[in-house]
């Protein structure tokens, strides 16, 4: 920080010289527009601002920030205050662990329809205001442990229409909220790699929306899966 300052200070007493000696400004008015440029860089080098080839609408909940079908391939430098974030239809296919740390007011992070492959174990950590979590028609293919963990707010999680074969133990935790979780249309392998997974849904079968349509690759509902079975399996 202080050495941007500093070469910020060295390239403003250039300009200033020229702008002097040119329209014999003085050194108030100089120094007013210094303190103006300074405060807009410090607040964008501190909060972030929108990123270029998205728009932004600030109230009082924070930025909206929609990147709707814009070719990105990662995820863009965000306001710290965002709260939504549209980057559906994208072409995004890596998400760093801890990507939206910096965060803390995301509730709803759109991210249908890109080119994911995997999802990496922190990716969505310490979202606790998140309510919905969209990552629909992507190309997952295994839902790692503590990757869907500690989002007490979350509502909705939508997987649907994905590759997934496969999902950890302790993938999905503490999602205390959770009322709906869709994962329509991915190719479960129901070995015996099921069997976390499974019992994490029939200890929520009450709940009908949550992963109640999860099915086999062989067309099987994974919730009418056998506990016999799974449970010699879970001995070997
Ligand atoms: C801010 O705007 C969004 C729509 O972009 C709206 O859903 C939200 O309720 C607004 N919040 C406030 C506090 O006005
Ligand atoms: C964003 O950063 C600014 C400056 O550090 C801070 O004052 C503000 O509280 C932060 N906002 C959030 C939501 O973290
Ligand atoms: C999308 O990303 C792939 C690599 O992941 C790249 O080959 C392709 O050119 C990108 N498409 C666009 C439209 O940016
Ligand atoms: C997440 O939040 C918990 C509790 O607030 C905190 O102990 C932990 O360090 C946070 N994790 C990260 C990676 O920031
Ligand atoms: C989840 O939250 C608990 C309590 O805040 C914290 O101890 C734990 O480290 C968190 N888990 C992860 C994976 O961050
Ligand atoms: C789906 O995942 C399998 C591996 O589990 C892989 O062989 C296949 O190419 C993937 N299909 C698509 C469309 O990405
Ligand atoms: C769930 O949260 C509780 C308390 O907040 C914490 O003790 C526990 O470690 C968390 N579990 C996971 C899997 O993060
Ligand atoms: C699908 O696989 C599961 C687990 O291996 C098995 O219990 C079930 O009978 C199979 N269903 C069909 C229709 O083959």
């Amino acid at each position: 920080m202080m050495r941007i300052l500093g070469v910020f200070e060295n390239v403003s007493k250039v300009v200033w010289k020229v702008l002097n000696k040119r329209c014999n400004m003085n050194i108030i008015s100089m120094d007013i527009i210094l303190i103006f440029v300074f405060a807009v860089i410090c607040a964008g080098l501190v909060e972030g601002t929108c990123p270029s080839t998205c728009s932004c609408v600030d109230n009082s909940s924070g930025s909206h920030v929609n990147c709707n079908s814009k070719y990105l391939g990662r995820i863009p430098t965000l306001p710290n205050d965002t709260y939504h974030l549209n980057l559906h239809n994208n072409n995004i296919s890596t998400i760093k662990a801890f990507a939206f740390m910096n965060l803390p007011s995301l509730r709803n992070l759109n991210l249908n329809n890109n080119k994911l492959r995997s999802l990496v174990s922190y990716t969505f950590i310490n979202l606790t205001n998140l309510n919905a979590l969209y990552l629909q028609s992507n190309k997952i293919q295994l839902l790692e442990r503590n990757t869907f963990i500690n989002m007490t707010k979350v509502f909705y999680i939508y997987l649907q229409g994905n590759n997934i074969s496969d999902i950890e133990e302790h993938a999905l935790g503490n999602l205390t909220s959770l009322t709906l979780l869709r994962l329509t249309a991915n190719p479960l392998n129901c070995d015996c790699s099921i069997f976390a997974f499974w019992s994490w849904l029939i200890e929520r079968s009450s709940k009908y929306y949550i992963g109640s349509s999860a099915t086999c690759s062989n067309g099987t509902l994974v919730k009418s899966l056998q506990s016999a079975v799974l449970d010699t399996c879970h001995r070997k």
